[in-house]
């Protein structure tokens, strides 16, 4: 597979600051033994990631704008392009010494996300898409699940926390959607979730209370594996909207139906 000068730019940018991940994800379980504990360090881990996906991106793209999760927001010179960042998903899996997290980068152009790339360092899986070019994991075009029964579906979902969305209804949609599936599972790295139903592992998935940064590139890797996108209320814009429900055609329809029922 030939990479585009577009996916070169962005596939180096994410190894670049994945070795640095790697190096901080050996150190995190040294320190989990602290009485202090690995907060503060992996906070360090995040933002040192962050910066180099930023100056390697500036540097290929000179005046895309960025929406990074540590730094913000920056305006470009070029008010048609900006990359969508997380540079640590996964952050409590990382921080509790859970090999399942992931690099995150997002293209926006034009309004439209246009090319993504989710990068699980752990288990050297690199998932990427460009706008009609298709999706692939380790160079291997993916597709959606072909699965059209709920009953043996697995459900991929978000799981509010303490301070963090609307408990009960999550506890509503839960109980429709565990009631239909064949089985419900939370990852706890909304990017590699995204990326897991383009791959077909998980059939379909849904949560709330999402950023730009988790989702832009999930969003373009479902899509170019043939499947569906939406919010979680079934809408079109699941970045303005902050969540998120997808599949293939059947699971991403009946999971909405699912959520519908819980909400009234
Ligand atoms: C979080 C993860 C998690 C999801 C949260 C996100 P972070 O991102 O993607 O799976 O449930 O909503 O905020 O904080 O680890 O980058
Ligand atoms: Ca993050
Ligand atoms: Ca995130």
């Amino acid at each position: 597979m030939i990479r585009s000068p577009l996916m070169t730019v962005m596939t180096d940018a994410v190894m670049k600051a994945s070795r640095s991940l790697k190096r901080d994800f050996g150190e995190v379980e040294n320190l989990q033994v602290s009485r202090k504990g690995p907060g503060d360090f992996v906070s360090a881990a995040d933002r040192k990631a962050e910066s180099i996906l930023r100056e390697a991106l500036e540097k290929a793209r000179p005046g895309y704008g960025f929406v990074m999760e540590e730094s913000g927001v920056v305006h470009g010179t070029d008010p048609d392009h900006r990359w969508h960042i997380d540079p640590l998903d996964g952050t409590t899996n990382f921080l509790h010494g859970l090999p399942h997290f992931a690099i995150s980068v997002g293209l926006e152009r034009d309004n439209q996300i246009v090319a993504g790339v989710v990068y699980d360092p752990a288990k050297d899986e690199m998932f990427i898409a460009e706008k009609g070019k298709g999706a692939f994991l380790n160079n291997r075009r993916i597709r959606v699940a072909a699965r059209n029964a709920m009953d043996d579906a697995a459900i991929g979902c978000g799981l509010p926390h303490i301070g963090k969305g609307d408990h009960g209804l999550w506890l509503r949609e839960a109980a429709a959607v565990m009631g239909e599936a064949g089985g419900m599972r939370r990852w706890g790295a909304a990017a590699l979730d995204l990326a897991y139903v383009a791959c077909g592992r998980l059939d379909a998935y849904w949560e709330r209370g999402l950023n730009s940064w988790d989702i832009a590139a999930g969003i373009i890797l479902i899509r170019e594996a043939g499947g569906y996108v939406s919010d979680a209320d079934g809408g079109p814009d699941p970045l303005l909207k902050r969540s998120i429900a997808c599949g293939n055609e059947f699971t991403h329809r009946e999971l909405l139906k699912l959520l519908k029922k819980a909400k009234s």
